[in-house]
């Protein structure tokens, strides 16, 4: 079904690997390609609560988009290449499931912002994060100038970008670009570690939860607004009560996703 990832479902965690390892996991149309089809999964797939990105082999989540592909483009292609990787990018963000990054080598480029349009990152040792597009005579396209901004401050962001500089796992931690660095071993585990206590929540909540936090970086929404439309609407669930029963019964909620 798929050519260019692997995907695998496990205890309601869909993992997507990107798998072009001999080219780095560099996105090309065809990476592109396979990963719309499994976010249509995700989106469609009662069975997926939450979900996995990473990268195959030791050495590299995603080294950027496919260089070898650049040449061919025309500016209005390079318009349509942006706008297509910024969409792709829009449905992982604003995915009413959680979807993790786990960054096992180079994120650079479209990897770095594959990366930031995921919900949050964890990152294993070996981790570097840059966006080098300056040497290329390039801007990130796929919505990097603005999520690296949204997430480690204008500064630091420029910097970045501005100078095609790399940093390890520890200065993006510091930065808050990830949430943990953990061994090459241990980074799935720890997401499915995360994922699984996310997976015990309801479902609803979850997603508004995502669909409030996304508000606070989209200029046409009102993000308090927002704020209320969700939790009325998390309010109007059956699990609102489920979880407030259980609670005064003093057992765990079990919780259905309506
Ligand atoms: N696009 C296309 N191919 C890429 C790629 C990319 N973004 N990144 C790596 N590759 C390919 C290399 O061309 C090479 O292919 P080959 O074996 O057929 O020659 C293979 O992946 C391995 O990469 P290589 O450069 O030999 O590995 P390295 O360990 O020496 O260097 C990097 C690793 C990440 C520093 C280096 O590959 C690099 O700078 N990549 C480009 C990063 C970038 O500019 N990304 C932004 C793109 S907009």
């Amino acid at each position: 079904m798929y050519t260019t990832i692997l995907t695998n479902l496990e205890n309601g965690i869909f993992t997507i690997t990107i798998n072009r390892p001999d080219k780095l996991n560099a996105l090309n149309s065809g990476v592109f390609a396979d990963l719309n089809k499994a976010l249509d999964e995700v989106y469609q797939n009662d069975a997926i609560r939450s979900v996995i990105i990473t990268g195959a082999g030791p050495k590299a989540f995603v080294a950027g988009a496919d260089i070898s592909e650049f040449n061919q483009l025309s500016k209005a292609d390079s318009m349509t290449l942006s706008k297509a990787g910024q969409d792709t990018f829009f449905r992982i963000e604003n995915s009413p499931k959680p979807i993790v990054a786990c960054v096992n080598g180079f994120a650079l480029g479209g990897g770095c912002e594959l990366a930031m349009s995921c919900h949050f990152r964890i990152a294993s040792e070996n981790a570097r994060f840059g966006q080098p597009e300056v040497n290329l005579g390039l801007i990130p396209g796929y919505g990097g100038t603005q999520r690296l901004v949204q997430l480690i401050g204008k500064g630091r962001a420029l910097e970045l970008l501005m100078s095609a500089g790399m940093i390890d796992a520890a200065t993006a931690l510091s930065y808050g670009l990830v949430n943990y660095v953990v061994t090459a071993e241990n980074l799935l585990a720890k997401a499915t570690e995360i994922l699984t206590i996310i997976n015990s929540k309801a479902p609803i909540a979850v997603a508004k939860c995502i669909e409030a936090a996304n508000a606070v970086f989209d200029e046409t929404k009102d993000g308090y607004n927002t704020e209320v439309k969700a939790f009325a609407d998390s309010f109007d669930t059956e699990d609102r009560i489920e979880g407030a029963t259980a609670f005064l019964e003093k057992r765990k909620a079990i919780f259905s996703g309506k």
